[in-house]
């Protein structure tokens, strides 16, 4: 698959349908976290996979009144990092930076391989963390969700959730969030000088 066509097909759905959780999975998606880059190669991203149905329940517990669907997960995966296992350059901290680098390779892999994986954010750390048996230092970052895109399931999901499953939520457009040389705050401003590159309005 292409890159672009890649990336694209990559969506956070929370419908998912059950999946065979393989070593060989857990295999490929490590394959390709391992060749993730990170500040002098520090690699501060640690991973616990959770995919046995009764450690599935206890993390489940731990997920805010909004990620109840992610018991529709097969797999969790709980992502975690603290601060002294990557650079921190006069009070920047790049564990969190890295650790995304690493987990946004982890859910490409997984896209490709026909799968959903969803990171989450509502969760109770403290409780997720003693589930997974993570080391209280660590810091939880994200649980994501892991399992296969399923059209139509009736789970209770919010109209905005509801919605996202069919469409993309919409994106900022480039000339809000980039720049040419310099920042311009002047949103109107910047849109004038991207106006060679995009036409989005
Ligand atoms: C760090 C992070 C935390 C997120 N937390 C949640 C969450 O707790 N619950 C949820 O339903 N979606 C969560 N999402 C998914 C986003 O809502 C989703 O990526 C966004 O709406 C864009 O949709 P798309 O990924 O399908 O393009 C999270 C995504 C990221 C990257």
């Amino acid at each position: 698959m292409e890159f672009k066509e890649l990336v694209s097909k990559r969506r956070a759905y929370r419908k998912l349908e059950k999946i065979n959780v393989t070593d060989e999975l857990i295999k490929e998606l490590m394959e390709v976290v391992k060749l993730a880059p990170s500040c002098n190669n520090n690699q501060p991203w640690r991973f616990v996979f959770v995919y046995d149905q009764e450690k599935l329940d206890e993390v489940n517990k731990t997920f805010e009144l909004q990620n109840k669907w992610a018991k529709t997960a097969s797999l969790l995966i709980g992502v975690f990092s603290k601060p002294d296992l990557d650079c921190q350059i006069k009070g920047r901290d790049y564990y969190l930076f890295d650790t995304g680098i690493a987990v946004s390779y982890l859910i490409l892999r997984a896209t490709e391989m026909g799968l959903t994986a969803h990171p989450t954010s509502y969760f109770d750390e403290q409780r997720a963390k003693e589930a997974m048996e993570i080391p209280s230092d660590m810091k939880l970052i994200s649980i994501l969700t892991v399992g296969k895109r399923k059209d139509s399931d009736k789970i209770n999901l919010s109209s905005e959730q509801e919605q996202s499953e069919i469409k993309r939520p919409k994106r900022f457009s480039a000339q809000y969030i980039s720049y040419l040389n310099n920042y311009v705050g002047e949103y109107e401003e910047n849109k004038k000088r991207f106006s060679s590159i995009f036409d989005e309005s």
